[in-house]
């Protein structure tokens, strides 16, 4: 008996140091949903690694397709933290009970105007504004103007022209549908996008691939981030970036932590990291040349600055809730989508 008492206690701390090699063991990694252009996706994970030891295992979506994916996995959550992606689909996910928010310890570094403008819905990642990506030389050739206001884009001579993303997939193409009726109203907004359908040559299902098919000569107009053309222009592209007279649209790109997060430890230090100014300017070494958030990050010299820029008084708790967006983009999808171009 004694011994049998004896040989059970041994046992205890081995079965009990297994079941903690166990709880950390399922902590050593995190599913990230990332958003932001692959490159930037790619240089998290190495350097996530390096500063705490956990894995990074990452999807890169698109916002809109991001958005769908949490909801059809919201009774069985497979990722951690949803990274980057435009603003709106992070806040009607929060407002649909996909994520939770999280207030990280960099709260008070993060820009005042960003908090403000989002709450405590999700944390703010970074900001950039809409603009015209163009290739003057397509234009000339054709001896065409540069694109100066948002009803330029209907004029016919554009026609097989100009790009943009889909607003089902693409945070960014949401962000110039919600642009354009913010602007103009919703009526107003959907005849010139009537108009401006007529010239589009492609509509792409990630957010910066317009800017790809302008820098090639495929196109002559991206609407899409500007600091996702200044990025094609480094590499060596020969696009030039204009902003509308009459204003811009911006996001306030996201960081959440998914409700339910298997890994919600994991994800909490990554959030933590996620916002150091050291991770931060991983995004410009990748080409990513948004404003972060946190105001200790630098701002890279050829960042679009917003403060130049004239910006609309984008309603970011209108355009983040599920009804206005079900409503905007169903309307896009069934009106202007199947029309003859
Ligand atoms: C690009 C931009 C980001 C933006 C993202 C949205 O990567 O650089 O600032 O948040 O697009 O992607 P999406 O494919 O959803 O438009």
């Amino acid at each position: 008996m004694a011994n049998r008492i004896a040989r059970a206690l041994r046992l205890i701390p081995v079965a009990a140091l297994g079941l903690v090699g166990f709880a950390s063991a399922q902590q050593r990694v995190v599913n990230v949903l990332c958003s932001p252009d692959l490159a930037w996706c790619e240089a998290l994970g190495p350097a996530f690694k390096q500063a705490t030891g956990i894995d990074l295992r990452f999807v890169r979506l698109s916002s809109g397709e991001g958005l769908a994916r949490l909801r059809a996995e919201a009774s069985r959550p497979q990722f951690d933290v949803w990274f980057g992606g435009t603003g709106d689909p992070h806040l009607i996910a929060f407002n649909e009970g996909l994520t939770e928010f999280y207030k990280p310890k960099a709260w008070n570094d993060i820009r005042e105007d960003l908090r403000k403008a989002v709450g405590e819905t999700y944390i703010p990642l970074y900001t950039g504004a809409i603009g015209f990506v163009v290739n003057p030389q397509v234009l000339q050739r054709r001896n065409l103007p540069e694109p100066k206001r948002w009803t330029d884009l209907a004029d016919p001579r554009y026609k097989g022209l100009i790009a943009m993303p889909d607003p089902n997939t693409s945070g960014t193409g949401y962000t110039i549908l919600a642009t354009l009726v913010q602007i103009y109203g919703e009526d107003q907004a959907f005849s010139l996008l009537a108009k401006i359908h007529r010239n589009i040559a492609q509509y792409t299902r990630s957010g910066s691939a317009p800017g790809q098919l302008a820098g090639r000569g495929d196109v002559a107009i991206a609407i899409q981030f500007a600091h996702d053309g200044v990025k094609f222009a480094m590499e060596g592209f020969p696009l030039k970036i204009y902003f509308p007279l009459e204003g811009v649209g911006y996001e306030i790109g996201g960081l959440s932590l998914i409700k339910g997060a298997p890994n919600r430890e994991a994800a909490i230090r990554f959030i933590e990291w996620a916002l150091t100014p050291e991770a931060q300017a991983i995004a410009a070494k990748a080409g990513s040349l948004q404003i972060q958030s946190n105001k200790k990050t630098p701002v890279p010299p050829n960042s679009p600055k917003l403060a130049s820029i004239t910006l609309i008084k984008y309603d970011f708790a209108k355009y983040g809730s599920t009804d206005v967006r079900n409503r905007i983009v169903g309307r896009w999808t069934k009106d202007i989508f199947p029309q003859p171009r």
